[in-house]
């Protein structure tokens, strides 16, 4: 389990609560899924290496850290990972954008993938996807299955509740990639959905249902 970090925070815990009330329309649950984003960035990026360099304050000349080394890539699976953008470009404006469409088929649940576009370079650049949910892992392991096809290789993932099924199936696939989990829930369902869960996360955010 080297690899799986799970949020700790009681901001990251309440504002997650918020969101799967069913009584959470859109406009609140979009504003969450942004905080929850920025929250759990933060950590995430924790290890972001620095460097340090000259400046000068009213004060004096001195010595201070900044962010180093690799460009970043946010990769947002289509269409609820888009909620998650925002609050990650909140922390790195100068991250570029990537998108990869997926949707689940409703019977089998398996994903099929129809977009794909990663910034260039993306082989030298620090990678992570966004997608608030992790149900089967299905959508999650192509997305990163197609990142690694294009050359990615240093990737994260940030998904904001999953199942256990979903986080087995991801490790197995893909052990060298780090995954930051929001919450963890039961079960899926028999229509693999996430129990308790919050729904379905594209419609909650776009108010399609
Ligand atoms: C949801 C969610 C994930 C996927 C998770 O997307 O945003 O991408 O399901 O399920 P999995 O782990 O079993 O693959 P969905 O397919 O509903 O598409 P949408 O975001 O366009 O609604
Ligand atoms: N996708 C969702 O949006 N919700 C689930 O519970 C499972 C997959």
């Amino acid at each position: 389990m080297a690899n799986v970090h799970y949020m700790n925070h009681p901001l990251i815990k309440h504002k997650i609560t918020m969101m799967r009330k069913e009584s959470t329309g859109t406009n609140e649950f979009r504003k969450l899924v942004e905080e929850i984003a920025m929250l759990m960035g933060y950590e995430a990026l924790a290890d972001l290496p620095t460097r340090e360099v000259e400046i000068k304050t009213p004060i004096e000349d001195t010595v201070q850290p900044v962010i180093d080394g690799k460009k970043m890539a946010i990769v947002p699976i289509l269409r609820a990972g888009l909620g998650m953008v925002s609050g990650m470009l909140a922390l790195v404006p100068s991250a570029k954008v990537g998108h990869i469409g997926m949707y689940r088929d409703e019977e089998t649940h398996i994903p099929h993938p129809y977009y794909c576009k990663l910034p260039p370079f993306i082989e030298q650049r620090l990678i992570v996807v966004v997608d608030p949910m992790l149900a089967t892992g299905g959508s999650l392991i192509d997305a990163v299955n197609e990142i690694k096809a294009q050359g990615g290789k240093d990737i994260k993932c940030m998904c904001i509740i999953a199942a256990p099924e979903g986080v087995e199936a991801f490790e197995k696939a893909h052990p060298d990639v780090e995954l930051y989990i929001g919450a963890l829930d039961r079960c899926l369902n028999e229509k693999a959905y996430i129990c308790p869960g919050l729904g379905d996360a594209g419609d909650r955010i776009f108010g399609t249902k």
